[in-house]
């Protein structure tokens, strides 16, 4: 199979352009061979002998979308993945939503939810937390932009390093061994119907009525501006009083504004 060489610095702006218009995610320089290998396969899988025909290939054909946006998104994510979130969720956040909100189902909201760790990992700790909250209903909405990782979540079927921080005993109790697959490991029927599963741009869904949103390892891709646009779209989508999360590693400076950050031992949450 002939080889494409990397893209050149004015291929890599055309397309970095294009990643930001359909993604809003910004790609430095920096990422040219990163950026290169991924798109590479597109290509050559497209019989796209160059990145300049990928690019016209990209930009007429609307059915090479999804898998242009599947192939530039990181998606690395696994269970049990900074577990100080949780801890916040449980201790600060549902406390005071229940009180707020006590005859509400609780929805939560994992955005950029890639393969559906995260959004099992919270219905998991939520239901852990009605031991001393009490029984409570709710919905946990979990969105992400490529296909290909929703199409992954809904199945709920995890082995590896996905897996390997689950504390045994709730690995037991959250998920059965497959059947057909050794070392695969099933999130219950019971729990995976607790999550609503969907392909979407965070730069256009627009759930409302959320309690809880977690938005983590999502930001770091998109530039000030950007982060500021999203932060004001989590607000809006919030209940009077409902917290946002974030990763540990996010910039948070651009969440002063509306939000008020809470400090607790186990790190921040803002509340609106
Ligand atoms: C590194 S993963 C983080 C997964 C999970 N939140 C975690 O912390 O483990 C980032 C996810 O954000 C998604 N993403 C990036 N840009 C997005 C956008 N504009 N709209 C929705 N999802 C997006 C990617 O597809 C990817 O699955």
């Amino acid at each position: 199979m002939a080889d494409i060489p990397d893209l050149t610095s004015e291929q890599f702006r055309k397309f970095a352009d294009l990643i930001r218009r359909e993604a809003s995610i910004t790609l430095r320089e920096q990422k040219i061979v990163l950026l290169s290998n991924r798109l590479r396969r597109r290509a050559l899988a497209t019989g796209c002998a160059n990145f300049d025909e990928y690019f016209a290939f990209v930009t007429s054909k609307p059915e090479e979308r999804r898998p242009f946006l599947e192939a530039i998104t990181t998606n690395e994510s696994y269970f049990w993945r900074s577990t100080a979130s949780f801890d916040l969720m449980k201790k600060v956040a549902l406390p005071q939503l229940l009180k707020a909100y006590p005859k509400a189902p609780i929805q939560i909201w994992s955005a950029g939810c890639s393969t559906g760790e995260e959004p099992y990992n919270i219905a998991m700790e939520v239901t852990e937390a009605m031991k001393s909250l009490g029984v409570f209903p709710y919905q946990v909405i979990a969105t992400d932009i490529s296909a290909r990782v929703v199409d992954f979540a809904k199945v709920g079927r995890y082995s590896g390093r996905k897996i390997e921080k689950i504390p045994p005993l709730l690995l037991y109790r959250y998920f059965r061994a497959d059947p057909e697959s050794k070392g695969q490991f099933l999130v219950r029927d019971d729990l995976r119907t607790k999550i609503d599963f969907r392909v979407e741009n965070l730069f256009e869904s627009t759930p409302r009525n959320i309690h809880c949103i977690f938005c983590r390892n999502v930001m770091i891709y998109f530039q000030k501006a950007d982060q500021e646009i999203l932060i004001r779209r989590f607000y809006d989508a919030l209940v009077p009083g409902g917290f946002l999360l974030v990763g540990h590693s996010e910039s948070l400076h651009v969440l002063q504004a509306d939000f008020t950050p809470v400090h607790c031992p186990d790190g921040v949450i803002y509340r609106k």
